[in-house]
C-alpha cells in the first residue's frame, strides 16, 4: 500500500514540465489548485552524480505540494541507483523515471523516451531504481553509495525525510520512438511491475505535433488493467469536459494535466466534477477566473519565484505572467510592457496601475 492507492479516482494530477512546473509553480498549483499528485521537472541523475550541484535546486518542494515525486532522467542504471538514494532522502513520496522527453540532446544519451528502443536498459533502470529505494529503507546511506561530497551537504541542510520507507516507483512514457508500439512497450514495463505507468499519448518522432492519440492509451490500459499497475492517460487534456470525455473513452485510472494548467491553477480545483462527470455523465463547465483572482496568484507566484528561485534569470517568470493574462484583459492588451518585467516590484507596480 502506497500513496498512489489511496488517492480518490480517477486522479487527476500535475504533469512534469522542465521549465514550468518548479516549486513556485508547483506551490501556487498545490494551494489554489490542489492537484491530486504532482512532479518536478526532470532532473539529470549523471549531472547529480558527478557534483552538479546547480541542479539540486529542481529537487526544491514545500509541504504543501504532498504528496509530490520527483522525476529523474537518464541512461545509467548505477546512476539511477545513486541518485534514488538523494530521493528517498529528500523525502519525497514518489520516484518517476523519466522514458517520454522526446529532445535531441536527451534522446541521443540514450534517455528519455530514447530508451523505448532499448527495452533492456529500461528495465535495469526500472530495478536499479526499485532497488535503491528498497535499500536506502533498510539503511543505505548517501556516503555508502558514492554520492558527491557537495551533494551531500546540499541535501543535508535540507528537511529529511520522516522515515525511513519504500517509497512507490514509477514511469512516465510515449506510445513509442517513430510509431505507435505502445502494447509491446508496456508490456516490457509491466515485467518490472511499476506501481504507475503514464503513458503521453505521442511517439517520440512526433514530439509536441498532431493529436494525442487516446485509442493507443486505451489499447495500453486494457492491458495494464490485467495487472496491479495503475495507468494514466496524458495530452491535450485541455478542460475539465475534455478529462472526462478522455477517461470515460479510455478507461485509464486518472490523467496527468500540462499544458491547460499554465496560468491555471484553477483547472484542478474541478477535479472533483470530473470524478462525479465521469460517473454520472454529465459534463462540467469550464470554471471562469475573475481578473483580481488571477492577479493575485500572478504576484504570489511572481513573489515567490524572487525567493525560492534567485539563481534564475527572471525571464524565466515572463512567460508564466503571459499566461495569467489569459484571464486578465487590462494585462492581455499590454503584453509587451509585460515581457520586459524583470522583478516582482515592477510587476506590483504594473498591476496597481490597473487595479
Ligand atoms: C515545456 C514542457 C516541458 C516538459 N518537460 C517534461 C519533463 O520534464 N518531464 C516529463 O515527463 N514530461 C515533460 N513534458 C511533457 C508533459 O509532461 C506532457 O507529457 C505533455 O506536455 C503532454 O501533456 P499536455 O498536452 O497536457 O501538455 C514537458 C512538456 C512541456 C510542454
Amino acid at each position: 500500500m502506497n500513496f498512489w492507492h489511496t488517492l480518490r479516482r480517477p486522479i487527476i494530477g500535475l504533469s512534469p514540465m522542465d521549465g514550468v512546473t518548479d516549486a513556485p509553480f508547483r506551490y501556487v498549483t498545490a494551494k489554489h489548485g490542489r492537484p491530486d499528485v504532482m512532479f518536478t521537472e526532470f532532473v539529470p541523475v549523471e549531472a547529480v552524480t558527478h557534483n552538479a550541484v546547480k541542479v539540486m535546486t529542481d529537487f526544491l518542494y514545500s509541504e504543501i505540494e504532498r504528496p509530490v515525486v520527483a522525476q529523474i532522467y537518464g541512461a545509467e542504471p548505477e546512476s539511477f541507483y545513486k541518485v534514488t538514494h538523494v530521493v528517498c532522502e529528500l523525502g519525497f513520496d514518489g520516484v518517476d523515471i523519466n522514458m517520454g522527453c522526446p529532445a535531441k540532446s536527451v534522446v541521443h544519451g540514450g534517455c528519455g523516451a530514447g530508451l523505448i528502443r532499448t527495452p533492456d536498459r529500461a528495465k535495469a533502470i526500472i530495478r536499479a531504481t526499485q532497488q535503491a529505494v528498497k535499500d536506502w529503507s533498510e539503511g543505505s546511506t548517501l556516503e555508502r553509495v558514492g554520492i558527491p561530497k557537495d551533494i551531500i551537504k546540499w541535501v543535508r541542510e535540507r528537511p529529511r525525510a520522516s522515515a525511513r520507507k519504500q517509497i512507490p516507483v514509477t514511469v512516465k512514457t510515449r506510445i513509442g520512438y517513430s510509431e505507435n508500439t505502445i502494447t509491446d512497450w508496456v508490456k516490457h514495463l509491466l515485467e518490472t511491475e511499476p506501481v504507475v505507468i503514464s503513458i503521453h499519448g505521442r511517439t517520440l518522432k512526433q514530439m509536441y505535433k498532431g493529436e494525442a492519440d487516446w485509442d493507443a492509451i486505451a489499447a495500453a490500459a486494457e492491458i495494464i488493467h490485467q495487472t496491479p499497475t495503475l495507468v494514466l492517460g496524458n495530452g491535450d487534456v485541455k478542460s475539465a469536459a475534455d478529462a472526462t470525455q478522455k477517461i470515460r473513452a479510455s478507461g485509464v485510472d486518472g490523467v496527468l494535466i500540462g499544458r491547460a494548467a499554465y496560468g491555471n491553477p484553477w483547472i484542478f480545483t474541478q477535479k472533483d466534477d470530473i470524478r462525479r462527470a465521469v460517473v454520472e455523465g454529465q459534463l462540467p463547465e469550464r470554471r471562469w477566473v475573475e481578473s483580481h483572482e488571477s492577479l493575485d496568484v500572478m504576484l504570489e507566484h511572481a513573489r515567490l519565484f524572487g525567493e525560492m528561485r534567485s539563481n534564475l534569470k527572471y525571464v524565466a517568470m515572463r512567460k508564466h505572467f503571459a499566461w495569467y493574462a489569459q484571464w486578465i484583459p487590462e494585462l492581455r492588451v499590454r503584453k509587451k510592457e509585460l515581457m520586459q518585467i524583470n522583478s516582482y516590484e515592477e510587476l506590483s507596480k504594473m498591476c496597481e496601475s490597473i487595479l
